[in-house]
C-alpha cells in the first residue's frame, strides 16, 4: 500500500546537490543546522571525511563571519574551512528549505536557560519543527544539542509520525550529544568518543555511519533518552565537583593550606579521584546551563535532585561571592567601593578561549560597577566587552612602555589600582606585571599575587 506523507516536504531544492536516498552510502549530503561552536567544527570534520555539507544558520552575521574565516576554530580547521568554501561541496545558507538536499541532518542549535534558570528550548523547538517539515523518506536526523530527557521523541519522532513518516522505517532518528571542549588541547572533537542512542537499531546504524567521522569512536546506548541523560549526567557531575572544589578551597583556607597543592596531592591517587580546581566561577554554554535541563524537569516530576540543586546554587553564586570578597577587602583597607579602582584580569570564561558567554568576570564587573567602583579589565584575547549596555575596551598594561597591545583601551599603570582580581589567565601570555599590583585577589589560586595576595 502506498504511504501518505504530507506534502510540506521536497519542493525545488535551494541547494544544487543531487538528492541521495541511500544514507548508508559512503559519502552523503549532510545538513548541519546551527553553525556555532559545535556545528561548525562538526561540519568541517564531515567535509574533511568527504561528505558534502549544507551549513544552515539563521544568523546572516554568523554566516558572513564564517565566510570571512573569523571563527573560533583551531588553525588547521580554519584552513580546511576556507579551502572547502572555495570548492562546491560546502554550501552556507540561511534557508531551511536547503534541508531538502540532505541525506543526513544534524541539529546543533543553542539550548539556553531563562532568567529563572529554567530550560528555554524555544530555539530547539523551532529548529526541530523545520527539520520535521522538510523531512523526506530515507533521511537520517540526529539531534546533538544538550537537552532534557525525552526531547528527541517529543520534537522529532512524534511530529514525524503525525506527518505519516515512521521512524525506523521511513526516516531514521538518533540523539548524540556533543562533547567539544573549546580551547583545551588534547580534548579535540576528533579525538573524543561520542555517545549515541538511536530510536531503533536501523536508526543507530545509520547515525553511527556518519557520526563516526566526527569522533574517535561511537559508543551506542540503548535509546535516545539514555543518550540525553548521559550528557546531563556528565555536566551535572562537573558542576557538583566544581561546587565541591569551591567548598574544599574554603576548607583549606580554614587551615591555611593551598587548595591547589592539596588537589594535586589527591590527584596522584590512580583511581577514585578526579581533580577539580577552584576558580572565579563557571561560564560558557555548558556547566552552568545544562544541569538545569535535568533539575527543572525532575522537580516538575516531583523528584528533585537536591544535592545537584545545592551544587548549582553554589556554582551560580560564585561570582557574587568574589564581588563580595573584593568589597570586603577594599572596605577593610579603608577604600569604599564607590572610590575604588579595580582591575579585573581575564574576562573570558576559561583559559585559552575568547568566549565571554556567562563568564564570571562579567557578573563580577557588573556587581562592582553597580556599587560605584571604577572597573577596568585586561584580557589579551578579549578586545571589548559589553556590560549593562556599555562597551568597555580592555586596557593595555604599561610594561616599560611596551605592554601587550590589546583592544583600543587606554594604557594603564597597574600601581594605580586598589585591587586586581585575577579571574582567567591565558597560556602563552606574560603576566609578570601582576607582581607590581598593590593588592591581588587571586581567584586562580595559582600566582604569587602582587605586593599583597588574597584568596576568595
Ligand atoms: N559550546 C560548547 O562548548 C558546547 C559543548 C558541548 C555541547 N554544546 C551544546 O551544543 C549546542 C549548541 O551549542 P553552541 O555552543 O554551538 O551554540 P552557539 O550559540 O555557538 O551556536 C548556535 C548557532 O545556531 C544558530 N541558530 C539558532 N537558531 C537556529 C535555527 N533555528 N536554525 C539554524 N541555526 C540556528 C545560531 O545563529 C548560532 O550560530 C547546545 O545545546 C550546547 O549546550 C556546546
Amino acid at each position: 500500500m502506498q504511504k501518505t506523507v504530507d506534502s510540506a516536504m521536497v519542493s525545488s531544492p535551494v541547494v544544487d546537490f543531487s538528492i541521495h536516498t541511500n544514507t548508508t552510502a559512503e559519502h552523503v549530503v549532510v545538513a548541519v543546522v546551527g553553525l556555532g561552536y559545535v556545528g561548525l567544527p562538526t561540519a568541517v570534520a564531515l567535509r574533511q571525511a568527504g561528505h558534502r555539507i549544507v551549513g544552515i544558520d539563521v544568523s546572516a552575521r554568523r554566516l558572513d563571519a564564517i565566510r570571512r574565516g573569523e571563527v573560533e576554530l583551531l588553525s588547521e580547521e580554519c584552513e580546511a574551512l576556507s579551502r572547502h568554501l572555495e570548492g562546491d561541496g560546502f554550501v552556507l545558507t540561511e534557508q531551511m528549505q536547503a534541508l531538502d538536499a540532505a541525506d543526513v541532518v544534524l541539529v546543533c542549535v543553542p539550548t539556553p536557560i531563562d532568567q529563572q534558570l529554567q530550560p528555554d528550548p524555544r530555539i530547539l523547538r523551532e529548529a526541530c519543527a523545520a527539520v520535521v517539515r522538510h523531512a523526506r523518506p530515507g533521511q537520517t536526523l540526529v539531534l546533538t544539542s544538550t537537552t532534557y530527557v525525552g526531547t528527541t521523541r517529543e520534537l522529532l519522532v512524534q511530529p514525524l509520525a503525525r506527518r505519516g513518516l515512521d521512524v525506523g522505517e521511513d526516516v531514521f532518528v538518533a540523539f548524540s550529544p556533543e562533547r567539544i571542549d573549546p580551547g583545551v588541547e588534547g580534548h579535540e572533537q576528533l579525538g573524543t568518543p561520542r555517545v549515541m542512542g538511536g530510536v531503533t537499531e536501523a536508526c543507530a546504524e545509520r547515525a553511527e555511519a556518519v557520526l563516526a567521522h566526527t569522533c574517535k569512536h561511537v559508543h551506542r546506548v540503548s535509546s535516545p533518552e539514555a543518550a540525553e541523560m548521559v550528557k546531563l549526567y556528565e555536566n551535572t557531575f562537573r558542576a557538583v565537583n566544581i561546587a565541591l572544589a569551591f567548598e574544599m578551597a574554603e576548607a583549606c583556607q580554614a587551615y591555611q593550606l593551598d587548595p591547589v597543592e592539596v588537589t594535586d596531592g589527591a590527584a596522584t591517587k590512580p583511581y577514585g579521584f578526579l581533580a577539580h580546581y577552584p576558580s572565579a566561577g563557571v561560564g560558557g554554554h555548558c556547566i552552568g546551563v545544562d544541569p538545569y535541563y535535568l533539575l527543572g524537569p525532575l522537580r516538575e516530576r516531583g523528584r528533585p535532585a537536591l544535592l545537584a540543586e545545592e551544587a548549582l546554587r553554589k556554582v551560580s553564586g560564585r561570582p557574587r561571592h568574589i564581588a563580595w570578597r573584593a568589597h570586603e577587602l577594599l572596605t577593610r583597607s579603608g577604600r569604599p567601593l564607590k572610590d575604588a579602582r579595580v582591575l579585573l584580569v581575564g574576562a573570558s570564561y576559561k583559559p585559552g578561549v575568547a568566549d565571554t558567554r556567562e563568564a564570571p568576570a562579567v557578573e563580577i564587573i557588573e556587581r562592582l560597577r553597580a556599587e560605584g567602583a571604577h572597573v577596568d579589565y585586561y584580557d589579551p584575547l578579549v578586545p571589548s566587552l559589553t556590560i549593562d549596555g556599555d562597551t568597555l575596551h580592555g586596557v593595555r598594561v604599561d610594561l616599560r612602555g611596551d605592554g601587550p597591545n590589546i583592544g583600543r583601551g587606554e594604557t594603564v599603570k597597574v600601581g594605580s589600582y586598589d585591587l586586581a582580581i585575577l579571574a582567567t589567565l591565558h597560556p602563552g601570555h606574560d603576566y609578570g606585571w601582576i607582581a607590581r599590583c598593590p593588592a591581588v585577589l587571586d581567584c586562580t589560586y595559582r600566582t604569587p599575587g602582587g605586593k599583597t595576595r588574597y584568596l576568595p
